[in-house]
């Protein structure tokens, strides 16, 4: 690529770009941008904040934007992404995008998440698999076990692994990785399409469905398998604990590859990377996007010249390897990548069939709408006394007060309706 001058001679060339990567491994990655950034004349300033799943990030980037001291660019995610479109926020780089062609070279997928009424507002960099099972080689061989695909096998490996003295399970019980745990089971159970029932269209019936209620008791379940140290850890203490031996499975999305391998771990030799159990034909997924914000157009040259970077496909191969996710591009490279990474694009390759919009990475609802659901599921996990029963009665009552909203009963939009 050709170093391009930073701008028209007064355009600011540096962009402050507001994100949630701060563990050792999305550090890399994030550095691996900026460095790239740098050789075309940008300069990242870095505006990192703490919290998985974008917890704190989200927060400090509306009271910035309601202070009027919105950074450049930001990584905002899937439903997000329309409703600060929708407010009229975000800069339109359907400029960048059509003359790197990314409507030819993108999932079909990616180019929805990321246009907003016709227009190309977020750039793409990566696309992360939720539905993720991290394995040990070395305890599973040891105690004569394979890995689980399916919920007996699941339930007989943890079994086995408890009654010898070993962890079956890492996990937090901090509410989103608990919802993300959910998600994963709750697609095993179903399906894609009775997925989308529950926790896109948010109907009523599927609250009450036994598919639902299935998934809640296998979360209750699990949290016996893992009772004794239940604790609101950050995914990377989680990552932590399975590098160090003190459990032997982890369901978690892929960023935790690059986080493991920080941590001495070698993928296919120390650990493995399979599906959740009952969820290998789907793809639960992210995809990580970077919005610009429209305010001050003297940064425009350089915030088209960022996301048309950021999809090229050096990029995208390189800071996907790092960041544990896959690219976005139809025509990646497979030969190039690992084991976990190729089965990760190869079945989201496959299409609308094969996936599945993540719920608590924003894929599947407004914000609003996915923390008071998982909110919910945090709450009946948290509660032994409260029945799935509960639980669902619970979900059916929200989907029906949101359900009244996106009619437009209390003058809301819901995003997703214009889906
Ligand atoms: C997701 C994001 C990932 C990773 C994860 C954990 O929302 O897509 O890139 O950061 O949160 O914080």
């Amino acid at each position: 690529m050709t170093a391009a001058p930073a701008g028209n001679g007064t355009a600011p060339a540096t962009l402050q770009v507001l994100h949630w990567w701060t563990s050792s491994s999305e550090r890399k990655a994030a550095n691996a941008l900026a460095a790239r950034m740098a050789e075309e004349g940008l300069e990242w300033k870095d505006a990192a904040i703490p919290g998985g799943a974008g917890l704190g990030a989200g927060k400090v980037l509306k009271s910035r934007v309601l202070a009027g001291d919105a950074p450049e660019v930001t990584q905002i995610i899937g439903v997000s992404i329309a409703e600060w479109a929708e407010l009229g926020l975000l800069l339109e780089i359907d400029n960048a995008a059509a003359a790197a062609n990314w409507n030819g070279v993108l999932f079909p997928t990616i180019q929805n998440l990321i246009r907003h009424r016709k227009h190309v507002v977020a750039a793409p960099l990566g696309i992360h698999r939720i539905n993720t099972l991290f394995y040990n080689r070395a305890l599973l061989a040891q105690h004569k076990l394979a890995p689980p695909q399916s919920w007996a096998e699941f339930q007989n490996v943890a079994l086995r692994l408890k009654a010898a003295g070993v962890a079956p399970l890492a996990q937090s019980s901090e509410a989103w990785q608990v919802a993300a745990l959910f998600e994963t089971l709750l697609l095993a159970e179903s399906g894609p399409e009775f997925y989308r029932d529950l926790f896109v269209r948010r109907d009523p019936a599927a609250a009450a469905d036994r598919r639902t209620a299935e998934a809640l008791e296998r979360l209750r379940t699990i949290k016996g398998w893992i009772s004794n140290q239940l604790d609101e850890k950050p995914w990377p203490d989680v990552v932590r604990q399975f590098a160090r031996k003190e459990a032997a499975m982890m369901i978690m999305g892929d960023w935790a590859k690059p986080e493991l391998v920080e941590r001495g771990m070698v993928l296919d030799e120390d650990f493995a990377c399979a599906t959740a159990p009952g969820t290998s034909r789907y793809h639960l997924y992210s995809v990580d996007s970077f919005s610009m914000f429209a305010g001050d157009y003297r940064h425009m040259p350089a915030q088209e010249r960022m996301a048309r970077l950021l999809v090229t496909p050096a990029v995208q191969s390189e800071y996907n390897q790092l960041k544990g996710a896959v690219s976005v591009r139809r025509d990646a490279d497979v030969s190039r990548m690992d084991s976990c990474a190729r089965a990760s694009w190869t079945s989201f390759a496959q299409g609308a069939a094969a996936q599945a919009p993540s719920l608590v990475h924003r894929m599947a609802t407004d914000e609003a709408s996915r923390d008071a659901i998982i909110a919910e599921i945090h709450r009946y996990f948290l509660d032994d006394k409260a029945t799935p029963a509960d639980a669902q009665r619970r979900l059916g009552a929200l989907f029906r007060l949101f359900n009244l909203r996106s009619q437009g009963a209390f003058g809301a939009q819901n995003p997703d309706r214009r889906r």
